[in-house]
């Protein structure tokens, strides 16, 4: 029997959860793995998946060295199911159960509340796999190549600890759910994935670099706010997920400013001071500000609608019932119940935006999406430091929160990256002053070429200060097999 912590690998499915003591639990993981393995090939990424990787993959769930890294193919790469070990006398630590001791099994009452969330996360995971498949042909260097992988296989492994719980707390029901987890596909007609975000293409290296910041950053915030859940095996599951999110958001967040870094360098190296002079930038081969700019608008929008509604029932209900708390529930010091308190939401009326106080309970998609814009804000100006040094007048900023939106109190009006509201015909004239164009992207994905020789990077992104697992620079972390 495991002890919560060492991973037992011997078994098809690695895991710290007893599943050789658990039969019912182990027949339906085993029967849903060669669908899970015919989705990775037929859906995973395009091309690589006969090359050995340097992955990493868990050793065991503790907070010290609990990652090994190996070459691996990627359909060989051990999926499991790992959850963070079990806190001795846990309670419910918000909402009406407050303080009753943490759920071990569904609560009957909350089922399809909590069997919908899980559905709604489990389906963000995979769909991110299928946005990316097709990058590791056009990656900047092998580095990069290994860093996509990586999250990948992640990713891919994120759809499993959903899978788990829907197998072993839902019978047949979470049977049917996994099942339809891999089913859906990103951005198909009939049977696209459930959330707007996870449809769009991840059509160039930069797109995925801004999703890794942006959207993995969205689900760093789900992930916490579920890791604090009453119901122990989902907050034991987000806890472990979290430790390996932190590397995507890594990956995000170096990899723009790799291109920022570059793009700065080169333009210092021509005599280029002005960012706006976008014709000789790019004619340096590299991604001009502006349009890095543009990018980040994009996604962060397409982020913020993941947040759903600002005044919602549903989070009131989930909030209320145990099952969904906020971020860092633990840390903070009020009430954690809070029946009586209120929040601001920002809000449209009469042509302008206003902040206006509502019940805490029913504002808490707000709350956290206030909580990942302070989150990004912060990698944003980690950015803007390459800038600082590199002594070029242009900083990235977030665009306002009302700004090309599709969910929430922002769906029905334009407003400009200032928080302006324009009329639908300003918002035609400047839209592609804030938004990529055909043309930007016409330009981003002309510099997607391949760079598959060791230690050689594209030359519209600067090198990464330390490889991965400390490998030297001209490590080779794909071995490319054709
Ligand atoms: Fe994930
Ligand atoms: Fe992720």
């Amino acid at each position: 029997m495991p002890d919560g912590t060492q991973i037992d690998y011997n078994g098809l499915i690695p895991n710290n959860v007893g599943l050789a003591d658990d039969q019912r639990v182990r027949r339906a993981l085993e029967t849903w793995h060669p669908g899970y393995i015919d989705w990775w090939k037929q859906m995973g990424p395009e091309g690589f998946q006969d090359c050995p990787v340097y992955l990493r993959t868990a050793v065991g769930v503790g907070a010290e060295g609990w990652a090994k890294f190996d070459f691996v193919r990627m359909p060989d790469y051990r999926w499991g199911v790992l959850l963070a070990p079990q806190v001795e006398g846990r309670t419910i630590p918000f909402g009406a159960h407050k303080g009753e001791p943490a759920w071990q099994e569904v609560p009957g009452e909350y089922r399809a509340m909590l069997r919908r969330l899980l559905v709604i996360q489990g389906d963000t995971e995979p769909a991110s796999v299928e946005q990316q498949r097709h990058l590791g042909a056009t990656a900047p260097s092998l580095y990069d190549m290994r860093n996509l992988f990586q999250v990948n296989v992640e990713e891919g492994r994120h759809l499993w600890a959903m899978v788990y719980l829907l197998q072993k707390y839902f019978g047949r029901d979470g049977r049917e759910e996994a099942e339809e987890l891999l089913r859906r596909r990103s951005g198909d007609q009939d049977s696209p994935r459930m959330l707007g975000a996870f449809n769009e293409r991840t059509p160039d290296w930069l797109s995925f670099f801004m999703f890794t910041f942006f959207t993995d950053r969205d689900g760093k915030m789900q992930l916490a706010a579920l890791a604090q859940s009453g119901f122990d095996p989902l907050s034991r599951t987000c806890r472990f997920m979290l430790t390996e999110e932190a590397h995507h958001m890594f990956v995000g967040e170096t990899g723009v400013q790799r291109v920022i870094q570059r793009t700065c360098d080169a333009m210092k190296a021509a005599g280029i001071s002005d960012p706006y002079d976008i014709g000789k930038v790019r004619a340096l081969g590299v991604i001009d500000l502006p349009t890095i700019q543009k990018k980040a608008n994009l996604h962060f929008a397409l982020t913020l609608d993941l947040f759903g509604s600002e005044i919602s029932t549903n989070a009131a209900n989930a909030f209320n019932a145990g099952l969904k708390g906020r971020y860092r529930e633990d840390k903070l010091t009020d009430d954690h119940q809070l029946l009586h308190d209120t929040y601001p939401v920002l809000r449209p009326r009469d042509g302008a935006i206003i902040r206006e106080d509502v019940p805490a309970l029913s504002a808490l998609n707000m709350r956290l999406r206030d909580d990942y814009v302070e989150d990004t804000q912060a990698g944003i100006n980690r950015w803007n430091r390459v800038l600082e040094r590199s002594g070029i007048e242009f900083r990235i900023t977030l665009p306002h929160v009302a700004f090309n939106r599709r969910i929430g109190e922002f769906s029905r009006l334009h407003a400009d990256t200032s928080g302006r509201i324009l009329s639908d015909a300003e918002w035609s004239a400047r839209r592609l002053e804030m938004l990529p164009s055909d043309d930007d992207n016409r330009f981003i994905a002309s510099l997607m070429r391949p760079s598959v020789a060791k230690g050689v990077y594209a030359n519209w992104i600067a090198p990464p200060r330390h490889g991965i697992d400390n490998k030297p620079g001209d490590f080779e972390y794909v071995h490319i097999v054709r």
